[in-house]
């Protein structure tokens, strides 16, 4: 085991920093940057398809769920079809109307999680088309789908998914371009620019892992809080609710994520000096809403954790910790964000004497109900 760690602690650190790597096999043999083109060979039959959908519905569980959400501005903004993204375990319970028009997109890292196998079956049968975006090659959600694309991640041994969660944002980010390159929604001048952006995304990830040193002192001043509250706007959303999910899941501290603008109708009145709070605030269309946001959190002496863009000098007068990451185009912040919040987590959870590669009543892949 001490040589599959690679020399890592654990296999959920040694997944952190494979990350590099894992998003460029993702990548691999897809992208042609100067031809603004995409090449998504296990889509290609269904990409008339899939440019012609009235709708798209995503339907997945735990952290692949996140990605889904990260899919749905991605698709929306670049495609511009209409998106759902739903618990596949509410989806197949609650009787949803699906036309043959819709086509299902099932994100799952193990392709065995019996609720997204089930949300399957259902809209299979109604008649719609059924994309999986899978890591474990020759699973059952593949072999399930009608058409379908790898992540390539290799193998997550950790039981809190991280280089899996990255490679499924980098394939929606794939396939929000695929989309819009069929349909025309995107000039070919930006497709190309963003496609040059994420073949870079492997070296700003590399950026990102050389700030552990500082996101090590920040967990300890967190590690001993009972409760942490993460706060990210737009495409960055997600990106708290899966800071908060992987807190909770290694570290056992009670997580929130939320919608920044949102914490005024309800976790402000949790806020005080014994509350960190982890706010995602890259230089992106909601900056200067997330300033406003940080200064009410600050109003009322809660303790800021800052991701911010580099060079950023505005946050760092108001927030008590920044950790910058590079600047990137907006569509690829979720990414590079996620870096420091998975470092974080990890890090607390082994100052806190925590199991981080098997958390108790947690397993890697729910198979049954
Ligand atoms: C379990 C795992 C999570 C994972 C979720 C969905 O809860 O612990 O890490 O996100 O299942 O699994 P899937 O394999 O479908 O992505």
């Amino acid at each position: 085991e001490a040589i599959e760690k690679g020399g890592y602690e654990h296999f959920m650190l040694k997944e952190i920093h494979e990350q590099p790597r894992s998003i460029a096999n993702c990548m691999r043999g897809r992208i042609y940057a100067d031809e603004a083109r995409i090449n998504l060979g296990g889509i290609s039959e269904y990409a008339v398809k899939l440019a012609q959908a009235k709708r798209i519905i995503i339907v997945s569980c735990g952290t692949s769920w996140h990605a889904g959400l990260v899919g749905e501005y991605l698709i929306e903004e670049y495609a511009r079809i209409p998106v759902e993204v739903e618990y596949a375990s509410e989806f197949r319970y609650r009787n949803p109307i699906i036309s043959e028009e819709d086509v299902v997109i099932a994100i799952s890292q193990s392709g065995e999680t019996a609720d997204t196998m089930a949300a399957i079956e259902l809209a299979k049968k109604a008649g719609a088309t059924i994309l999986g975006i899978c890591n474990v090659v020759g699973s059952s959600i593949p072999r399930l789908s009608h058409a379908g694309m790898y992540t390539h991640a290799g193998p997550e041994i950790g039981v809190a998914s991280t280089k899996a969660f990255t490679a499924q944002v980098t394939a929606l980010t794939l396939l929000s371009l695929y989309i819009a390159r069929q349909r025309g929604t995107l000039p070919a001048s930006k497709i190309a620019t963003l496609l040059a952006q994420l073949q870079k995304t492997p070296q700003l990830i590399k950026e990102c892992l050389k700030n552990e040193p500082l996101v090590k002192q920040i967990a300890y001043e967190i590690k001993d809080s009972t409760n942490c509250l993460f706060l990210g706007r737009g495409i960055n959303f997600p990106v708290a609710l899966e800071g908060a999910l992987k807190l909770k899941e290694i570290s056992y501290i009670h997580a929130e994520g939320y919608p920044a603008a949102e914490m005024k109708h309800g976790p402000i009145a949790l806020i005080d000096e014994q509350m960190p709070v982890v706010v995602i605030a890259t230089k992106d269309s909601s900056y200067d809403k997330i300033i406003s946001n940080i200064q009410e959190v600050k109003a009322r002496k809660g303790k800021i954790t800052a991701i911010v863009t580099e060079g950023d000098t505005i946050i760092s007068e108001i927030a008590d910790y920044i950790i910058e990451i590079p600047l990137c185009e907006e569509a690829l912040t979720p990414i590079l964000a996620t870096i420091p919040l998975q470092l974080l987590s990890y890090h607390i959870a082994v100052m806190r004497g925590c199991n981080v590669d098997q958390p108790r009543n947690l397993a890697k892949s729910v198979t049954v109900e």
